[in-house]
Formats: C-alpha cells, structure tokens, sequence
C-alpha cells in the first residue's frame, strides 16, 4: 500500500478515535480500567499533578520556567508528529542520561494511565502559548496599525472598540474569536485604512494580547479552559469542512489541515494563521456565495483539541516494518528476533493485554534502569529509536507469534 494511503487511512483511524474520545473518558470514568482500548487517553492535569508531585520529575525539569534546573524544560519544544510517537522516543533516547542522575531508589515507577497522563500533560506543554511580552506587545500594536482604529486604555483611536477588556476577560480565546469575526466585517475597512492586510508571524499575536490584558484594571490571569475534540470535530464539520479537509472527509478548495500539514497548535499562534488566511478565505467565500463561519464562545479551543489530537494518535504501524525496526536497533540482540525471549531477557508477546504506544512507554520506563544495566554488562549501545518506529514496534509486538 503507498505511504500516501496508508496514511488517509490512520487519519481516519484517528477521526474516529477522536469520536469516541468523550465515551473512552465516560468510560474511564465509569469503570476504571483502560487497558485494553487501543488509545490510552491521557487526563493533562492529572499528568501536571503528577509531574510536580508523585513522579518528583519537577526536581530536576522545569515547565516554562517552574521547577528545577538540572535538566532540559519540557515546554516549548516542538512536538514531533504522532506527538505520543515522538514524546515515548523522546524518553526513550534520553533514558539513560537521565537515570544517571537519579538516585536508584528514588527511581519512580509509572504505570500506564499515569504514563498517559504525564505524556498528556508534555504535549500540551509544548504546543501552549508561553507568557507573552508587554513591552513587545505594545510595539506590535502600533507597528501593524491597530492602534488607528483601536485603543488600549486611553492610548489609541477611537473609532473602534477598546481592546484591554476582550483581552483580560476572555484571554486568547475570546481574543482569536473576536479578530477572526471581525476580519470578516473589516476586510475592506482595514485594507483601505492601512493600505494593505497586516500580518503577523511568531509571538507576535501572544505579545499583542499580553499588552492588551495588561493594561485592563481588572486583569485577573484566567487559565484557559481545555477544548474537547469531540466538541472541535463538530465545529469542524459544520464551518471549516466544506473547503478543508481531514485525511479522507472534507473539501478541497482550502488546503488540508490534516496532520500531514504542519501547523502551529497553540492559540495565538493558531489565531495568528487564521487572520493572516482571512483574505484569502473570504475570497472564496464570496466567490462561492458561501456564508462567513462565524466563531461562538469557546469553539476555537475545541477545534485546537480537535486538531491537535489528530495529531497527537499514532498511526498503526506495520507489524513487518516493526520486525525490521526490533531487529535493527537491536532489541532483537536481547529479545530475540521473534521477541520469544532469550536467556538475557524477557519474552515480549505474553501479556494478556495488547501493548500501546503508551503502555510500551510505561513498561520501557519501569524496566528500562535494568535493561540499561544488561546493555552496559554486554557491551551493547543503548538502541536508540526514531519517532515513527513506536507504531511499528507496537504493531509487531501485538502480531501473532509466527511459529
Ligand atoms: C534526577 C533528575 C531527573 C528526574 C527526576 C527526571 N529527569 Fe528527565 N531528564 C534528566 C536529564 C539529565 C535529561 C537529559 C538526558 C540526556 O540528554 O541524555 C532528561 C531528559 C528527559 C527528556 C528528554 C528531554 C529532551 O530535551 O529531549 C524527557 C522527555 C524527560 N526527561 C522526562 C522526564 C519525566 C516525565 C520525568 C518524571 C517522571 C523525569 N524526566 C524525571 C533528568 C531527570
Ligand atoms: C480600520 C479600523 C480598524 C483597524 C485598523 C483594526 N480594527 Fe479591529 N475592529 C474595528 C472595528 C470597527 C471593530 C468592531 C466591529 C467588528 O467587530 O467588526 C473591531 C473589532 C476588533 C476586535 C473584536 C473586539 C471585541 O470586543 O469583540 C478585535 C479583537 C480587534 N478588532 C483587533 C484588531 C487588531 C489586533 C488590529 C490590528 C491588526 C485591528 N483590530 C485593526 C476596526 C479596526
Ligand atoms: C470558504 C472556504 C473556507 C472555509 C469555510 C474555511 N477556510 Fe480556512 N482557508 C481557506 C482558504 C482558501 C485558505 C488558503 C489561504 C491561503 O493559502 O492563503 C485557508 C487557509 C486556512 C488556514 C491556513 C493553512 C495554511 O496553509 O497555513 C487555516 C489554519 C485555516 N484555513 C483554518 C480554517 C478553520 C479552522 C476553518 C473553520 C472555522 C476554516 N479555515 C474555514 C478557505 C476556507
Ligand atoms: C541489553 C539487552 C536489552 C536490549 C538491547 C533491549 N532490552 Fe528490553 N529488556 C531487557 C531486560 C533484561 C528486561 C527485563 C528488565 C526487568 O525485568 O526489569 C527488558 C524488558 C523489556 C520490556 C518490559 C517487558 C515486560 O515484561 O513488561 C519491554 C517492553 C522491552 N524490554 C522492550 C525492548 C525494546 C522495544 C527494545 C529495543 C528498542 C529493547 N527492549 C532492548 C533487555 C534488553
């Protein structure tokens, strides 16, 4: 099957994973256990409460800038695409320069919904917006002509609304909701005014809403609420659908937002993009006699949620490519090639319950000190694993024994 295909049809896989996202979590909560489902979802403020507590990984991370200072911060990196691939590999190759600094027993065993949660709580970490910069901000407002029309505090014009209070009220989300409506009203206004459409790229958008929020007396920091991308998937069908599409679903006036299209996930970032395409889209709006998608209350977030947990599942590997993959980098070395077992280590296919990308993780983690340990006595390199092996060493480790 082409690379191409077998890629619209994990996408799908996805999608419908993301559908029964809300029931998984229902269930989770009804009944306890979720080792079985092939998506260990995990809950991010039970990884946070995790991370700064129990697991003690806040001695030596920081999380934009909180916790300690012996190792890398895990925000604002990047993630991989599947980000669960890319967050277990991450670990993974790290893995023994970190056990060197943690006293052996010290060493915090994980399971797997704790693993998920944790993995949960890195991802969002890295695709949040991080504090944005007063001083920078103010610079932005003046330099892409906002403050023509508009005023923050007494500072400003005066034909259009003052902004600090849709900043501090409402944070990014009712900010990207409120340009995104407005850039549908104001095209020609704004162009006319300005002489051409501003546009804005990096931190800018997160520095201008920082300055805004600011300067609001009654400024209070609200953390944002979390979307749901259940909710985000139906917002996405009913006002982004006809023109993009996800994996197989979806028009194709617009370019494709699947995870194959690197897009930034965090909310000033994202708003940044939307308003940046606004001209664009209109264009085709009008041209289409198609109706404006308006933005209401929080939407914006579910469809971020949305977006990001298509790229947050991994696809399914190949369990003939997962083969290659265990014997290639080594596992096999100790395993064997059937993953049968051998005298250094344990037969890998005998659990009961099949293994996820998560559970892999989990049990790589807990056993890894040891594994380490057996490495180093054999003179064995560490085997170090890429992002997209994770789905095709899972998808071997759950395939029938051959013999
Ligand atoms: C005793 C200190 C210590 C503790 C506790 C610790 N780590 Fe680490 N961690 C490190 C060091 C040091 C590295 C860098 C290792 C290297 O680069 O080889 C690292 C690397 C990592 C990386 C890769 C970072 C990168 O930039 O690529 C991740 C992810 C990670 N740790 C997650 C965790 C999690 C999750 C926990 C808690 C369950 C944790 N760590 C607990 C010391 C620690
Ligand atoms: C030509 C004048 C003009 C310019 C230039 C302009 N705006 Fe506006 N803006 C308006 C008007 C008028 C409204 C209210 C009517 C509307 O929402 O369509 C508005 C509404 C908004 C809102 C929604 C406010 C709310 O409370 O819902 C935001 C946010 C906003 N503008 C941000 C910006 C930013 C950021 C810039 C600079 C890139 C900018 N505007 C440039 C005229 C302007
Ligand atoms: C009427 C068709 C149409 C609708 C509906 C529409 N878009 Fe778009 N969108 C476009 C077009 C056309 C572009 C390409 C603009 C360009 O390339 O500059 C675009 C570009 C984008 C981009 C930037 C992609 C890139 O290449 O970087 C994002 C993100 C985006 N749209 C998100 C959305 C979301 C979210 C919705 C639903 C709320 C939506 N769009 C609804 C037509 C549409
Ligand atoms: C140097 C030998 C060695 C290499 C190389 C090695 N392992 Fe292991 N592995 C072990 C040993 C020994 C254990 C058992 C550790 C324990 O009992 O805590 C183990 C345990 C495991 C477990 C946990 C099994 C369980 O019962 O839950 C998994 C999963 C695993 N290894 C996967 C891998 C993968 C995937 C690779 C290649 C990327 C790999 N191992 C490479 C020696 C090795």
């Amino acid at each position: 099957m082409g690379k191409r295909k077998q890629f619209l049809i994990w996408i799908a896989a996805a999608v419908i994973a993301t559908g029964a996202f809300l029931t998984i979590l229902l269930r989770q909560r009804w009944s306890g256990s979720l080792r079985r489902s092939s998506y260990v979802i995990g809950v991010p403020e039970n990884g946070a409460v995790l991370f700064f507590g129990k697991k003690r990984c806040s001695t030596c991370h920081s999380i934009n800038g909180e916790g300690g200072r012996v190792a890398p911060d895990l925000s604002g990196k990047r993630p991989g695409t599947p980000a669960m691939g890319w967050l277990t590999t991450v670990l993974w190759n790290h893995a023994p320069g970190m056990w060197r600094q943690m006293r052996r027993g010290a060493y915090p065993k994980m399971d797997t919904q704790e693993m998920a949660d944790i993995l949960a709580y890195l991802y969002q970490a890295g695709i949040s917006d991080a504090a944005g910069d007063v001083t920078t901000g103010k610079l932005v407002f003046e330099k892409k002509g906002c403050v023509r029309c508009h005023s923050v505090g007494s500072w400003g014009g005066k034909s259009a609304p003052e902004l600090s209070r849709t900043a501090a009220a409402g944070g990014a989300s009712a900010w990207t909701r409120g340009m995104w409506n407005h850039a549908q009203s104001m095209l020609d206004p704004i162009t006319a005014e300005l002489g051409e459409w501003p546009k804005f790229t990096g931190d800018e958008m997160n520095h201008l809403i920082a300055f805004a929020s600011a300067a609001s007396p009654s400024a209070v920091h609200q953390p944002e609420r979390h979307g749901q991308p259940e909710r985000g998937w139906r917002v996405f069908q009913q006002k982004c659908l006809a023109c993009h599409s996800v994996g197989s679903q979806g028009g194709s006036l617009a370019p494709a937002l699947g995870p194959e299209k690197d897009i930034p996930l965090s909310t000033a970032r994202f708003a940044s993009l939307l308003w940046n395409h606004a001209p664009d889209m209109l264009r085709t709006l009008r041209e289409r006699g198609l109706a404006a998608p308006k933005l209401e209350g929080d939407e914006i977030l579910d469809l971020l949620a949305f977006l990001a947990s298509l790229r947050y599942f991994e696809p399914s590997g190949s369990p003939l490519l997962g083969e290659r993959v265990f014997r290639e980098r080594g596992c096999a070395r100790c395993h064997g090639t059937e993953a049968e077992g051998t005298r250094i280590a344990p037969r890998l296919r005998t659990s009961a319950d099949a293994y996820t990308t998560v559970s892999l993780a989990a049990a790589l983690w807990s056993h890894g000190p040891q594994m380490r340990d057996r490495a180093e006595e054999l003179g064995f390199p560490w085997p170090a694993l890429a992002s997209t092996d994770v789905g095709d060493l899972v998808s071997f480790l759950n395939a029938p024994h051959k013999r």
